[in-house]
């Protein structure tokens, strides 16, 4: 299984480890990526969550039946990303396929990945936030719950949605907004901020 890879993307800058968490907090799909023995993978996960602010940790439920799990568990590391509405034909695409009948998998959706130094996980371009990630082997969890947990050890994120600590979603084009998956290819997408508090209504 190959992707093309590109070069580290425009706009993309690391996210500090304790703000890490926001990047999920909002609840979006991600794309977990993982590689192992020469073999790189990406599928999509909507049952993925922050577990925890500092060293930040996730959790993502991976099938028994996906290759990216075999993966991940070959390896000991993974990657998740946070796709846009940009690229929602692509999470739909690599969350139908299994790269274990579909062995193009990757080109076949156009899956574009760009490396971070020291980490073999690829990041998937059209993301707006990556969260590299150790596994933390708790294997009844694995085997009963299908649930992985990770150590976040690297964050990035596309400055012209989070920056600061903070996601901007707002301020910037529609395409680049997250994605939340219902079923049947329905996806919602990131909607309007509410602040609520001192500062808001
Ligand atoms: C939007 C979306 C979200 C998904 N969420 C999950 C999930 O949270 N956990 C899971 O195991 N599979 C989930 N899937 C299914 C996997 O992505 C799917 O089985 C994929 O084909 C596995 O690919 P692989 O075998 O190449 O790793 C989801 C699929 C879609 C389309």
């Amino acid at each position: 299984m190959t992707a093309t890879t590109i070069p580290t993307p425009e706009h993309v800058q690391p996210v500090p480890l304790d703000k890490a968490y926001r990047l999920l907090n909002h609840g979006p799909t991600v794309l977990v990526s993982a590689a192992h023995a020469g073999e790189i993978n990406v599928m999509s996960a909507a049952w993925a969550c922050a577990l925890d602010f500092l060293p930040p940790k996730v959790t993502v439920v991976l099938d028994k039946a996906t290759r990216t799990r075999a993966l991940v568990e070959g390896s000991g590391v993974f990657a998740l990303g946070v796709p846009s509405v940009g690229i929602a034909a692509l999470t739909l695409g690599v969350g139908t396929d299994s790269a274990a009948s579909v062995p193009d998998k990757l080109a076949r959706h156009g899956v574009r990945c760009f490396s971070a130094e020291g980490h073999a996980p690829p990041l998937v371009e059209g993301c707006v936030a990556w969260l590299m990630c150790r596994l933390l082997p708790e294997l009844r969890n694995q085997h009963t719950y299908d649930l992985f947990i990770g150590e976040v050890v690297a964050a990035w994120a596309d400055e012209r949605v989070f920056r600061a600590g903070r996601w901007h979603f707002d301020e910037a084009p529609d395409h680049l907004r997250s994605l939340h998956y219902v079923a049947g290819g329905q996806f919602y997408v990131t909607g309007a901020s509410l602040q609520v508090g001192r500062d808001g209504p």
